[in-house]
């Protein structure tokens, strides 16, 4: 399995975070997941005019990643320029759970991307919804 590194990875995510298409929020995000296999897929946000349909970085990068059926991931970073970084929402947080439950999550401050917050996916969601049907077994 490769190591997770932190800063490449971070880097990956300020790169991805100046694709982001922002024009209602002003608010660039760039998200970058780290592959078991090495491999990094960027993402950034998108937003709507009818602002519900707006996606964000991260579940932008996971769905690329997905439909290049990427299905192991041991990082994702995500940046902002916001002190101490940006923490993921809530329909993020149950995507990564979901898809990516053992991610480290790397959150960092664009304008200080030296000084990164740690997390895992379960403690950012602990209780994920994970199954609508009972196990028969
Ligand atoms: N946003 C993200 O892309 N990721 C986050 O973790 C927080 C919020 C985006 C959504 C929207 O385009 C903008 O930031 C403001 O909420």
């Amino acid at each position: 399995m490769a190591k997770p590194n932190k800063q490449r990875l971070i880097a990956a995510a300020l790169e991805a975070r100046t694709k982001a298409v922002a024009p209602y929020s002003n608010f660039q995000v760039g998200a970058a997941l780290l592959t078991t296999g090495g491999e990094i897929i960027g993402g950034a946000n998108v937003e709507s005019v009818s602002f519900g349909l707006t996606c964000c970085a991260e579940r932008i990068a996971l769905f690329k990643a997905l439909t290049e059926r990427k299905k192991s991931f041991s990082a994702i970073a995500v940046v902002a320029a916001l002190a101490d970084g940006p923490t993921p929402c809530g329909a993020c947080r149950q995507l990564l759970a979901e898809y990516a439950p053992n991610a480290v999550v790397w959150l960092a401050d664009a304008n200080h991307p030296d000084r990164v917050r740690e997390f895992t996916v379960r403690e950012l969601l602990p209780h994920a919804f994970s199954a609508f049907r009972q196990n028969s077994d």
